[in-house]
């Protein structure tokens, strides 16, 4: 039952045992918030984290029809650049013949260079780069069989979407900044 303060019923006095609810309540939450700091201090970026947050790529080594692979993030991306025979290929498909449909146009900043996250969406390997079906500028996950074209759009096997693309930027002609 509900007290009810009143002037006939004035509020009750604590109590020494109200008390030391009171205090202990007010101790255990400091006493959480200290257990819980060095955790969040923790998971705070130190400055190595930070400055491996992007990772800049000279891209002017990198020959037509080859593609690179670097580091970003403890993840592999996959640097290709495209030649204008693969251009044209992969932009003449039909969007209804694509599992994930997605223009050619859409998933690049420059024509000749695609970017993607070298992960298979299906459970996660690594493909192989210029192998399987599309091989030139394709990419071939062995653990399944998943097939992506040279726009890394998923055309054949079980993962269900395209490789992502991760956030990058042209510094220059010759500089990709990723992340
Ligand atoms: Fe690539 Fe299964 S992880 S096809």
């Amino acid at each position: 039952m509900t007290a009810t303060t009143t002037l006939d019923n004035p509020a009750p006095t604590p109590t020494r045992r109200d008390f030391l609810y009171l205090a202990t309540g007010a101790v255990g939450g400091v006493g959480v918030a200290a257990a819980i700091w060095p955790l969040i201090n923790q998971m705070s970026p130190d400055a190595t984290t930070l400055a491996a947050a992007s990772t800049e790529v000279d891209i002017s080594g990198i020959a037509e029809g080859q593609i690179l692979t670097v580091k970003w993030r403890g993840k592999p991306i996959f640097i290709s650049h495209r030649t204008p025979e693969e251009i044209k290929e992969v932009r003449a498909v039909p969007l209804n013949e694509l599992k994930d449909p997605a223009t050619d146009q859409s998933r690049v900043q420059k024509p000749e260079w695609l970017v993607v996250i070298g992960i298979c969406t299906h459970l996660g390997c690594v493909p192989l780069k210029n192998e399987g079906p599309f091989k030139d500028g394709g990419f071939f996950c062995p653990c399944h069989g998943s097939v992506y074209d040279q726009s890394g759009r998923i055309r054949q096997g079980p993962a269900p979407a395209n490789l992502v693309l991760p956030p990058y930027k042209f510094a220059s002609d010759t500089k990709l900044t990723i992340g």
